[in-house]
Formats: structure tokens, sequence, C-alpha cells
């Protein structure tokens, strides 16, 4: 008795802040510069009323007019696409949603989180709208569960993590769109009357072809400083969709959430579903403020390890493929050295014995070292990295399996594929059925084991290199249509289960390239591998693109020989995000290697600011021929430019650059960084002091005469 006393004494204490089901109250949600303002109307529903800049006086919100109802369902009066749609136990394929109450939990803090409860007045299912905003970051994530209070199943038609409505007079969509090797191109179109609708079916490689991001622009097309922006994500490593709708009245709704195609929702009694997390920000100040709010709460909330540090490694792929021995890998330790690196990353090829892995075509599910290739495994490996002075990383792609392996041969009822159907392979794979325990305990233990038996492991590669085509789970039987959703539950428990294990592994999240990178995933993952396309020119855009969501620290970028660039203009590139190499030592000039050991020397030195500075993108791309930007650190005493000459052509004029982002009254030296052994920099007046007042408002001549194609600086500013 005495001990329920204290469990409601502790409950009542708890900073919960239960709001009494008011009719006609309104909800508001607030960051530091974002209301989103939802309001219960007469009849009982929920409405959006705002979504914008924040009021500077609360009172003035009572004047909004009601507007949209914020979580429509399905099979009632609403005439498009609603955010819910269920069938019930009885097959009644309709839901009627009336505010029951609301909370606010850790209203002070700087995570604020409101619940809004839901409940269908006929039928006892329940839907909590989870809104829960960053104040200082001015980011919002909004998400759903939904309750089936019923006696037998429900069917989730539709179950989106969030709906937004908008009243302007044009939108604009940014998306990014892409393939092996070629991701994040951004494409900007206008949005008219109908539907255009953003998703992917591909499951495991889910962000093959378009990513789960969005910029959205009100009243005209998107810039980096003046244009009013929504930058949207899902935090889902799998199948999502983002519905953009246009009515009859211009007005717009945006519902983001898992792809329900193929992924009708069996939902048990008594079960709670939740969906992916949505994740936007609102910027009145462009597509630039809006990445600066994105940069700051992934660093601190969903990256994992987002405001440490990262080791600069060097890979073996470019360079080997799979073609290897205990000798040649011992022999590229020292390499890394030699450039000023920090590990090595040995990467596919090294496993499978009755079946080596020496071709695509096997070995996948058998982690065991090939025994002919490296006799002595994976713990002398480490020991001789160690004893050269490097630290030592491997690749693993635990979720495949290819039909030349042992595990086929042992295990069929353990692989996603079609009964009475041809297998569909892709690069020769096939996906593990990870609804099924056994296999989730297989794959978790695999991961563990090779962590657990080799304590000086310093990095993971996970790779995933299929998309699900074909897909049935032996497993599932009558529930198929739950294996999308279901599979990437399962992946999130194994990452979940080994990070409690080794929460302090550096992991790289990499799908052939960039094809799944979400911001749940990253929570798991120091970085991600954006492309197996490093050509600088290439990188250049898809940087840029990524950057558009993703702090820079999480963004591999390898130095590699792919592109006809020169070597400084490949480094200069990677510099800009997460630097490493994947390129052959051995075969680079003794001033190449200066170079390289140099560049590390100089990223060492300055990558706090490039990993957690404010970045300001100055030159697009994707407007002129180059590219500009800069990272400036918290407490604006050092920056770092990095510029790009594209496709210049003869005699091409290019203007000054402004600069972003500096106190005006602080005195700066600019000096560019970073040559060549017996190279001069290209910089006018190299090393000269300006105020910040200056850069800002007549800028840099970057390049001067010598404006050449496919050539590059780094600029160091420093405060005096
Ligand atoms: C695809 C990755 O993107 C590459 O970096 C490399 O790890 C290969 N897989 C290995 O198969």
């Amino acid at each position: 008795m005495k001990s329920n006393k204290l469990i409601l004494l502790i409950t009542l204490l708890l900073p919960v802040f239960y709001v009494q089901a008011q009719k006609t109250e309104q909800i508001l949600i607030e960051t530091q510069h974002t209301a989103l303002i939802l309001k219960a109307g007469e009849n009982g529903r929920i409405y959006q009323s705002y979504l914008g800049e924040r009021f500077a006086r609360t009172a003035d919100y009572q004047k909004l007019p009601q507007g949209q109802e914020a979580y429509i369902t399905g099979g009632m009066e609403d005439q498009f696409q609603p955010a819910i749609r269920i069938t019930h136990t009885d097959t009644n394929p309709s839901l009627e949603l009336l505010y029951d109450h609301s909370e606010v939990n850790n209203p002070e803090g700087n995570v604020r989180e409101t619940i809004i409860v839901l409940k269908d007045p006929k039928y006892p299912v329940t839907v909590k709208l989870h809104y829960q905003a960053y104040v200082q970051q001015d980011v919002i994530k909004s998400w759903t569960e939904i309750i089936n209070g019923e006696k037998g199943k429900i069917i989730l038609q539709d179950y989106a993590s969030s709906m937004l409505h908008f009243n302007a007079a044009s939108y604009w969509l940014t998306h990014f769109n892409g393939d092996w090797a070629a991701e994040m191109k951004m494409q900007e179109t206008k949005l008219t009357s109908g539907i255009k609708e953003i998703d992917s079916k591909l499951g495991t490689r889910a962000a093959m072809y378009q990513s789960p991001l969005f910029l959205l622009s009100l009243n005209g097309q998107v810039n980096e400083n003046n244009a009013e922006v929504i930058a949207g994500t899902l935090a889902w490593t799998g199948n999502f969709r983002f519905h953009f709708e246009i009515d009859p009245n211009n007005s717009l709704r945006v519902v983001s959430g898992i792809n329900s195609y193929a992924s009708a929702y069996q939902l048990a009694a008594g079960k709670t579903f939740t969906t992916p997390v949505f994740i936007f920000t609102y910027s009145a100040h462009g597509s630039g403020q809006a990445s600066r709010n994105l940069h700051q709460w992934a660093r601190n909330y969903s990256v994992m390890d987002g405001n440490g540090s990262r080791l600069v490694l060097l890979n073996n792929w470019e360079t080997t493929n799979m073609h290897f021995d205990e000798e040649k890998l011992v022999s590229m330790f020292g390499d890394v050295n030699k450039i000023g690196a920090d590990l090595f990353l040995l990467d596919d090829g090294w496993f499978g014995n009755k079946y080596p892995r020496s071709s695509d075509n096997a070995g996948l599910g058998d982690w065991q070292p090939t025994r002919t290739k490296l006799p002595h495994g994976i713990g002398n490996l480490i020991t001789k990295a160690e004893a050269a002075g490097t630290k030592f990383g491997i690749w693993m792609e635990p979720e495949m399996v290819n039909p030349s392996s042992e595990l086929y041969e042992k295990h069929q009822d353990w692989i996603l594929k079609l009964p009475n159907r041809a297998e569909n392979l892709y690069r020769n794979q096939l996906t593990l059925d990870l609804t099924n325990p056994e296999v989730k305990a297989f794959v978790l233990k695999t991961m563990d084991d090779l962590i657990t038996k080799n304590p000086g492991l310093a990095f993971i590669k996970w790779d995933c290199n299929r998309l699900m085509t074909n897909t049935w789970s032996p497993y599932l039987k009558d529930k198929q249509s739950n294996l999308f959703v279901d599979y990437v539950h399962a992946l999130y428990d194994i990452f979940r289960q080994l990070r409690q294990k080794h929460p302090d592994l550096p992991m790289m999240l990499c799908s052939g390239g960039g094809a799944r990178i979400d911001y749940e995933a990253m929570k798991y993952f120091t970085e991600f591998w954006p492309s197996d396309n490093t050509d600088g020119l290439e990188r250049v855009y898809m940087q840029w693109g990524y950057s558009m969501f993703y702090p820079s620290i999480a963004v591999a970028a390898h130095v590699t020989s792919w592109g006809k660039q020169s070597l400084k203009f490949r480094t200069e590139v990677a510099m800009m995000g997460k630097l490493g190499y994947d390129i052959d030592v051995s075969k680079m000039s003794a001033d190449e290697v200066a170079f390289s050991k140099q560049a590390v020397g100089h990223y060492k030195r300055l990558s706090s600011t490039i990993w957690k500075g404010d970045l300001y993108r100055l030159i697009s791309p994707y407007a002129e021929n180059r590219a500009v930007l800069m990272y400036v650190d918290s407490t604006k005493s050092k920056a770092v430019v990095f510029n790009y000459n594209l496709n210049i052509r003869e005699r091409e004029v290019v203007g000054r650059v402004k600069l972003q982002g500096l106190a005006p009254e602080k005195q700066y030296q600019v000096k560019e960084i970073n040559q060549m052994p017996g190279a001069t920099a290209i910089l006018p007046n190299n090393g000269a002091t300006y105020s910040g007042e200056l850069l800002m408002k007549i800028g840099l001549d970057l390049n001067s005469w010598h404006l050449k194609p496919l050539t590059s600086s780094v600029i160091e500013i420093t405060d005096i």
C-alpha cells in the first residue's frame, strides 16, 4: 500500500502536465523561432491553425483561423490523402478521431514533448500524436502511436508519422534522387494541383533512387538566405513516402511516413504501433539556416557521438578489391602512417572457406576468415596493425547471403524469397529474414562474436548491397504484409543490442554507397558512406546535397583514384566532409605523399571547425561553375573556406565571394593553406588581414587570374 502511494507521489512530481480536455483550447508547440499551433475545434476534432515563425505575443495566436484537421482519417468525409486509414476488426474501414486530452513533458527543458490523445467515439482505437520540440535547434520531431483496444486485429492501411498543412501562393519542392554511384542529385520542381509523391519500395536499400529528405519552399524557389523553407526527413531505414497534395483551394498537405505499399500492417488486439519519427525544421531565412538547425540538432541528438571525434582511415577496397593476402595487407599498414592517417579498414573479401569470397558471387553468410588468404586470422592482423602504429577496422555485410555459401546450404528457411518463383538475385545475393528471431539472433551473434573475440577492433563498416524484390518471409506466414516494417524493427533491435554491448566502437553505415541513410540508423553509426563514386567533381555536387541535412562529421569522404582531377582537388573535396583515403599509397609520388600528410595535418587541426562549426553555402555548383562553402566555429574566431572551380570556361569571370557568419567587428587573418610542394597560393594577398565586416560586405577574390577548371583552394580564417 505504502509503495503504491510512493509511486503515485513520484508520478505527480514528474514534469508531466496533463491538460484538461478543454474544447477549443490551443496547443502551442514552440521552439526558439518556430510555432506549430494546434487547436481543438467545437466538433471535438483537432486542427492545425499555424506553422511558421513564432509570434512575439502569444495572445495573437488566438486570432488565427482554425485551419485544417491535423491528422485526417480515411473513410470519413475528407476527399484527399488521409494521414491514417484503418480497417477495424468488424471490417469497418473508417476512423473518427476526437480530442481527449493533451500532455506536456519537460515543459521547461530544451526537449519539450506534447502528446495529443485522440479517441474514436465508437471503436476502442486511440491515436496519440507526439510532437517533440528542440527549442534551441528549432527542430520538431513528430510521430504517432496507434493503440488497438479492439478484441481482434485491426489493419493499418495508412499510418503516417506526420501531416502538415500549408497555405501559400506557390510551393517548390526540392528532392534528392539518384542511383548507385549517382546519389543525391538535387531537383527542384514547382508543385501543381494534384499529387506528387517521393517514395521508396526497395526495402533494404530504400534510399537508392530517392532519399527520405525534402526541402519545401513557400511562395518562391528555395535559396540559401531568404526563402521560407521547411526541411523534412523521415527517420526510417526502410520504405518511406512523402505525399504532397494541393487541393482546389491551393492548400498543400504533406503526409510523411512509412510507405504503406504492400504494407497493410496487421496490429493484434491490445498492441500499439509506433510510427517512425518525422523530423522537420522551419526556417524563414532559407535553406542555409534550415541546414544549420538540422546539423546542430543531429550532432546533439541523432548521430552517434555527434560531438565527438573521428579517425582518418585508409581503406583497401579501391586498391585491392578482394584480391589480397596477409602479406599485402601488412604492407599497407605502413601506408597509414605515411599519410598521417589513424586506421586501416579491411574491406570486403576476407571470409568464406568452402566458398571463399574472391568475387561477389560467393561467401556472404560464412563469416570465418579465408584460411588461404589470412591463415593467422583477424586477431593477428590487428596485432600487426598495432605494431605498425595503426588501428584496424573491418567490413561486414551481415544481413546477406550468397547462394554459394554454407549458410545457404544449411538454412534455406532463413532467406527472404518467394515460394514457387525463381530466386531473384541482386549482386548475386539474397537477404536474410530478420523477422525470424533465430536469424536475428544469428546476425547479432555474428557481429558480437567478431567484436568480442577481437577486442582491438577499432572500426566496423556495415554494408548492405541489395534491395528487396520477390520478397516473402517463411517465418511470417499469413502476416506477409508486415514484412517490410518488421524487418526494419528487427534491424533496429540488432543495432540497439549491439550498441548496448559495444557502445564506443565507431561504425560506418554503408549500402553499396549511400542507399540507406537516415536519422534513426545514424543513432547507432558515427558516419555514413555517401557513394561509391568518389570522383572529386561528382562529390562536390553530392556532398553539397548531403550537407542540406547532415553535418560533415557524419559524411565520409575519401580520396581515391576515381576522377581525373589533381590529388589536391580530390583531397580538398574530401576535406569538406569526414576525410579518409582509399588509394594505393605505394603508387603515389614522394610529393603526393608529402602533400597528403600535410593535408591530413591541416585537417586534424581544423576538423573541429569543419565538423562542429556552422555551415554557410556561399556559391552553389547548381548555380555557377564553381562551389564555395565555409564553416565558422561557435566563437566566430576560426573559419575554413572551401573553394572549388568546376567546369570553368576560357576567360570566364567570376565575382568576389561574400563570406558569412563572421563577427563584423573582428579582424581576421585570411590564409590559403594546403599547396603541393613547390606550388604557390592562388589567393591574392595571401595572409592579409581584414575585418569581418569587409569580408562579409565586400568579400574575397578567391581565384584572381588563376581561375582554371578543376582547381581548388582551402582558406583558413583566424581572428587576431
Ligand atoms: C559497396 C560499398 O559501397 C563499397 O565501399 C565496398 O565496401 C563494396 N560494397 C564491397 O563489396
